[in-house]
């Protein structure tokens, strides 16, 4: 057996209802804390979900300040802001709450709150220096699996995206509650629940630190997922159904945070950097493209997951891959998502770029477990046009 390493968030909650209790929670944990910032986005805020939350704060004569102006793939510019912010109300500890965005902006304010390194020189893996404020994270979509990852996606420049990835990264706590995510679109609970499925298939065939413990937190996380995703989309108030969604997104988070992901996000990163369609679609479109060429180097993998999604497939390794492939395929078009990418207004005259941009993600590429060259990327792009 290979040599491995695993970390993780210390410490989970997993209950429905669980966020009304997050003033106890603060009080039990960090008495001496008496300013919060909840980090958000103006989607979740007109929810009114946020509202049982800060009340449950301030029952704690705790001292409520909310940042909402996370956006989706947050830039820069937001992250800046919120610092800036969270500066200048002295917060003694930050709570991310909201899908991957706000989770993501949540990390670095906690990083940068207290820390006069500037954020360029953050981006890439281990360079972020010094400790941060604490930090709670709660989604609120059942996707990225942020609140248990070490990772923080940045918008940098126009188009490209970039990640800081450091252990600093991994919250304090992670509570998932389903009732925050009834009011979840069925195409937004699709798109990102399919993110988590990329995030546990990834995880399981990545060349590098594939590992016993990630092994089995994607095989189980895939098997959450699958198994309560059509549920989640048709019947939104099944909490049940939602809370299963939310624990499978946490398993496939852990599991890639210790066994990173591959070239199904390097190649749907230009796709929401440049047409800003969401993460979620973005993975779902280049998917099953890249898991077929995928399949020469990974097919005993992807046969051992088709025993979850496909299990009656049969036959040889490839059979089964296929079998995979397909059935993610078949998930797409039942969800009602965008399968092609000319649905989400792309054209012949822009592989070029997307390829181009995708071979910049070195961090994800190296993972594969095919090598990607550029006529390669441009090839899988074209085939999902
Ligand atoms: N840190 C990581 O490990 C990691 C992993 C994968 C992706 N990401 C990043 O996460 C971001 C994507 O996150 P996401 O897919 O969760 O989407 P998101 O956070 O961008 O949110 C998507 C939309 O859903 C809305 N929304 C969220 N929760 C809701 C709710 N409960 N009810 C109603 N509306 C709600 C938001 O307002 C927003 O409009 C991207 O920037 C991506 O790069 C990070
Ligand atoms: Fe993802």
């Amino acid at each position: 057996m290979n040599n491995f390493e695993f970390r993780t968030v210390p410490y989970i909650v997993s209950q429905i209802g669980a966020t009304k209790q997050l003033g106890e929670l603060i009080a039990q944990h960090y008495p001496a804390v008496r300013r919060v910032l909840l980090v958000t986005d103006a989607g979740f805020l007109r929810t009114g979900l946020v509202n049982p939350v800060i009340a449950s704060l301030e029952n704690k004569k705790l001292h409520v300040a909310v940042f909402s102006d996370v956006v989706a793939d947050p830039p820069e510019a937001v992250v800046h802001q919120a610092v800036a912010d969270a500066k200048q109300k002295e917060v003694e500890l930050v709570v991310g709450l909201g899908g991957g965005s706000s989770m993501d902006v949540a990390k670095l304010i906690a990083v940068l709150a207290g820390s006069e390194q500037p954020l360029s020189t953050m981006y890439g893996i281990g360079n972020v220096k010094g400790g941060r404020l604490p930090l709670i994270q709660i989604p609120t979509t059942a996707g990225t699996g942020s609140e248990v990852t070490p990772i923080s996606i940045v918008t940098t420049g126009a188009t490209t995206k970039m990640g800081v990835v450091a252990p600093q990264l991994y919250a304090d706590i992670a509570i998932l509650d389903a009732e925050l995510t009834t009011g979840l679109p069925p195409k937004v609970t699709a798109a990102t629940g399919i993110d988590a499925m990329v995030h546990a298939i990834e995880a399981f065939s990545t060349k590098h630190k594939k590992n016993p413990l990630s092994d089995m937190l994607a095989k189980q996380a895939l098997s959450l997922l699958w198994n309560n995703i059509d549920q989640a989309c048709t019947n939104g108030n099944n909490l049940e159904a939602r809370q299963a969604m939310l624990l499978g997104a946490m398993l496939a988070g852990q599991s890639f945070a210790n066994a990173p992901c591959a070239a199904v996000h390097a190649l749907a990163y230009p796709i929401g950097g440049i047409f800003h369609v969401p993460h979620g679609l973005s993975n779902s479109l280049v998917l099953p493209h890249v898991l077929r060429f995928n399949t020469p180097n990974a097919a005993g993998m992807y046969a051992e997951l088709a025993g979850i999604i496909a299990p009656d497939a049969q036959g040889s390794d490839e059979a089964r891959s296929t079998a995979l492939i397909a059935a993610m395929e078949a998930l797409a078009a039942r969800v009602g998502i965008e399968t092609q990418l000319r649905q989400v207004g792309i054209a012949e005259k822009d592989l070029d770029q997307l390829a181009s941009d995708a071979m910049l993600q070195t961090r994800l590429l190296g993972n594969n477990p095919r090598d990607v060259a550029l006529e390669d990327a441009r090839a899988i792009y074209a085939a999902a046009l």
